[in-house]
């Protein structure tokens, strides 16, 4: 493709390579980019849509089937490519669900504006009849959505499956069930409303035996050995100090460099120096036993002499738990208020679990800090043989946890199985005629658009939609508007009688997201591209 629009700069605006594209050809070109992306996506929607094998620059591979991830990994480079990237991005982040659905759909927008501008239609007038259609569909998505009245289990589980079921994981009632004991750990209700902290909810992978025996701790599992070997293995009824700081005098010094003050004048006082340290050692050591703590977990280093005090008195120390992350989530989970200065460690601010331990994964230990019944927080800790498998998985129960968060923020359902995109695909069909002809024009392209949802979900089921789309659509124009399609029996049933449902927050964020981005790119007339700019000689760094 390069030079095939190379437009001669005739200012000399831009250096020598920089390519340029108006108007047509600047439209055709990001349609085209747009509509082959959708395309790579269109066979993985839906429940029993494929799967991609992709590998990034670094040889690191994902067998998977998340719009979010393929894009990812597939590193595309064209500015229109890059777009889609993020808005993918952006919707997983949000809604933790809905990236191939709105990758699809921002595809068949431009797709079906493009032949629109080949009939002569104005791109406002398309943006314009997009606009309208847009508005009736937020309208009746709000319409045939059903508000819940009160969160429980069954209805988070439902939300679950659906989820799961269309990543086409095995073991999807397992995961689903493990998904709902953490929620049941970390759930909370605010003035009688739910919500999820997405951070209470941690994810730890450790390969070996199966997905099934996977679990959930009431807690955390840092991935770390105990420091010292004579330190005990397991306490019990743990009372844990999350310390910001090092226990070791030289850190110690040089994080509080005017606290304590070491002056070696004399060769004779180096051994000065070391009682000095060891006593230093020894009170800060002495406080933590004082108030109580029978763990001790240091984001820096533990000196082998505070770990051999500590260890004389049974205390667990675990070090160098660096990322702010980890380190964060264990004194969320326990309870504990993070110190970074032994004078102010008091025994309230101790976190508590049942019991602290070491444990082998493999051939690797990891502190597992179970029963923080106190607080809400819970670890899932994913087993598998395989990598990959392990790595989906996460991914999966990642965006399960932002698609709950969000279902919590706004309780709603609607029916899956494409009979959203139907309804509204009638809707804006029907409401059309009120309009003038070019608008009308748009607005029919933009139910075809959404009606292709429907149509991939029977595809990709190995099913035929010239079959199918009848039926659906028929349903639809008799007011049946729960009707869609079941891409495991191959039939048009009532997806809310049985408990197919998906977020209508996540519905919503779909059609916003699409229609903000493909109204974007068709608002684009001229596309400067600087990635094949040459670089004067001599000259370093970017362009
Ligand atoms: N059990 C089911 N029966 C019928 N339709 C389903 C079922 N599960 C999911 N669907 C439909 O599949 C579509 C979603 O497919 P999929 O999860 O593959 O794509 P996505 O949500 O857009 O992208 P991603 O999950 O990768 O972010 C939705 O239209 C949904 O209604
Ligand atoms: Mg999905």
């Amino acid at each position: 493709m390069p030079g095939r629009f190379i437009i001669r700069d005739p200012l000399a605006l831009h250096r020598e390579g920089v390519m340029k594209s108006r108007e047509l050809v600047a439209w055709k070109d990001n349609i085209s980019v747009a509509a082959y992306i959708s395309e790579v996506i269109k066979p993985c929607l839906g429940p029993r849509g494929m799967y991609k094998l992709v590998s990034d620059k670094f040889g690191e591979t994902a067998v998977t089937n998340d719009g979010a991830v393929i894009l990812e990994k597939m590193e595309l480079h064209h500015p229109v490519a890059k777009i889609l990237r993020e808005t993918a991005k952006t919707v997983e982040t949000i809604i933790g669900d809905g990236t191939k659905t709105t990758i699809i759909l921002i595809g068949e927008l431009l797709k079906r504006a493009e032949r629109l501008i080949s009939h002569k239609v104005k791109v406002n007038k398309i943006i314009e009849g997009y606009l309208i259609a847009y508005n009736l569909a937020l309208h009746r998505l709000r319409e045939i959505s059903i508000s819940i009245d009160k969160i429980d289990d069954a209805i988070l589980k439902k939300f679950i499956l659906t989820l799961f079921n269309s990543r086409d994981l095995n073991d999807t009632n397992f995961l689903a069930n493990l998904m709902m004991e953490a929620l049941s750990y970390t759930l909370k209700k605010i003035n009688g409303k739910y919500v999820l902290d997405r951070d209470s909810i941690r994810i730890i992978k450790k390969i070996g035996k199966r997905l099934r025996e996977s679990k959930v701790i009431r807690g955390v599992v840092i991935d770390k050995n105990i420091v010292h070997l004579s330190m005990p293995r397991t306490v019990r009824d743990a009372k844990i100090a999350v310390l910001n700081m090092a226990l070791k005098i030289d850190e110690f010094r040089h994080l509080q460099p005017y606290k304590y003050e070491i002056n070696i004048r004399d060769p004779l006082h180096v051994e000065q120096f070391l009682e000095e340290e060891e006593k230093i050692v020894k009170d800060m050591v002495n406080k933590i036993i004082s108030v109580g703590a029978n763990v001790v977990i240091c984001r820096k280093r533990i000196g082998k002499t505070a770990g051999q005090l500590l260890a004389e008195a049974g205390i667990i120390g675990i070090e160098r738990l660096l990322k702010e992350e980890d380190f964060n989530a264990v004194a969320k989970i326990t309870g504990a208020n993070i110190v970074a200065d032994l004078d102010d460690l008091k025994e309230e601010d101790l976190g508590r679990a049942s019991i602290v331990r070491e444990e082998k994964f493999g051939d690797k230990n990891a502190v597992v800090i179970e029963g923080c019944n106190n607080f809400k927080g819970a670890t899932i800790l994913l087993r598998a043989g395989l990598e990959d498998l392990l790595n989906e998985v996460e991914h999966v129960i990642k965006d399960a946890i932002r698609y709950i968060s969000s279902i919590l923020e706004e309780p709603a359902y609607v029916p899956a199985g494409g009979a959203v995109e139907e309804a509204l695909a009638i809707t804006i069909r029907n409401e059309s005629t009120k309009y003038s002809g070019k608008e009308q024009l748009a607005m029919h392209a933009f139910a075809n658009a959404l009606e292709n949802i429907p149509k991939l979900l029977i595809s990709n089921a190995g099913y035929n939609p010239v079959d199918v789309i009848p039926e659906l659509r028929s349903r639809h124009l008799n007011g049946e508007y729960y009707y869609g399609f079941n891409p495991f029996s191959g039939k048009v049933i009532n997806m809310i009688e049985n408990s197919i449902i998906e977020s209508y927050k996540a519905k919503e964020q779909i059609l916003k997201t699409s229609f903000e981005t493909a109204t974007l790119l068709l608002r684009i007339d001229e596309v400067v591209d600087r990635r094949y700019a040459k670089r004067h000689e001599g000259e370093l760094g970017g362009q």
